[in-house]
C-alpha cells in the first residue's frame, strides 16, 4: 500500500528545468514530449505566471504550469490562468502529490490576483480536489472538443457574478493543437464522463 507522501512544494528554479522537463514527459508517457515541447514554448514566450516543483530529498518528482489566459466577457478581456500540465513521476503517484501541488497552485492563482484559474481534466480527480464544472460560473471551453464536465474551474476571491464568457487560450496552445482532445480518443472520454 502507498504511503502519504513526504515531498514539499517550492517554486521553480532554473536549476530544476530539467528535472522537471523529465517528470513531465515520464508522467505522460506516449504524450510526454508533445507536452514537454508544448510547455518549453508558453516558458519561451513569457507566458507563465507560475511554475513549481514537488521535491522529495533532492528529487524533483512533481511539476505544475500556471501560464496566461483570457476570459471573454461581454464588458472586457480578464486575464486569468490555466492549470497545465499537472505531473507526478509514476514511482510517486497516489500517495498525496498531486493533491499538494493543485493546493499550492491554486494558493499562487489567489496571490497573483487571477479571479479564476481553468483547467481540463477528469471531473473524478479535480472534482474530489474542489474544482467545479467551469459552466457552474457561466465560463465556457475555449473549444466544443473540451466535454463540458472536463472543462473545471476554481473560483478565487477577485472572482465577481459578471465575469462569464469563453476562455480564449492564447497562440501557442493552438499552433501545438493542444486545446482538448480530438476523435477518436475524445468519442471515448465523452463516453466515459457524465453530461
Ligand atoms: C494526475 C496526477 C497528477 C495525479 O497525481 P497523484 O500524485 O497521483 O495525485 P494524488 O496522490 O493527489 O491523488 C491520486 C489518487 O491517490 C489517492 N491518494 C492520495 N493520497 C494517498 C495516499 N496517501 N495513499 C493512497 N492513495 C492516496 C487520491 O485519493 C487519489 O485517488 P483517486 O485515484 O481515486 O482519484 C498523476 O496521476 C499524473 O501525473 N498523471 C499523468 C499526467 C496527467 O494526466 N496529468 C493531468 C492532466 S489533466
Amino acid at each position: 500500500m502507498s504511503t502519504r507522501t513526504s515531498a514539499t512544494v517550492r517554486p521553480l528554479t532554473d536549476a530544476d528545468r530539467d528535472a522537471a522537463a523529465a517528470v513531465v514527459k515520464e508522467a505522460f508517457g506516449d504524450e510526454g514530449t508533445t507536452v514537454v515541447d508544448l510547455w518549453a514554448d508558453v516558458v519561451a514566450r513569457g507566458l507563465v505566471r507560475a511554475e513549481l516543483v514537488a521535491t522529495d530529498g533532492d528529487e524533483v518528482v512533481g511539476h505544475v504550469g500556471l501560464s496566461h489566459a483570457w476570459l471573454d466577457t461581454r464588458s472586457e478581456l480578464v486575464d486569468i490562468v490555466v492549470l497545465s500540465p499537472l505531473s507526478v513521476l509514476p514511482a510517486h503517484q497516489k500517495r498525496g502529490v498531486g493533491r499538494l501541488l493543485l493546493a499550492a497552485a491554486v494558493a499562487q492563482a489567489q496571490q497573483l490576483g487571477a479571479p479564476v484559474v481553468v483547467l481540463e481534466g477528469d471531473p473524478g480527480y479535480y472534482g474530489k480536489h474542489g474544482w467545479q464544472p467551469a459552466a457552474t460560473y457561466g465560463i465556457e471551453a475555449p473549444s466544443l472538443r473540451i466535454p463540458r464536465p472536463a472543462f473545471q474551474v476554481v473560483a478565487l476571491p477577485e472572482h465577481e457574478p459578471w465575469m462569464t464568457g469563453r476562455v480564449v487560450y492564447r497562440d501557442v496552445w493552438w499552433e501545438h493543437d493542444a486545446a482538448g482532445l480530438r476523435d477518436p480518443l475524445l468519442a471515448q472520454v465523452e463516453m466515459s464522463l457524465p453530461d
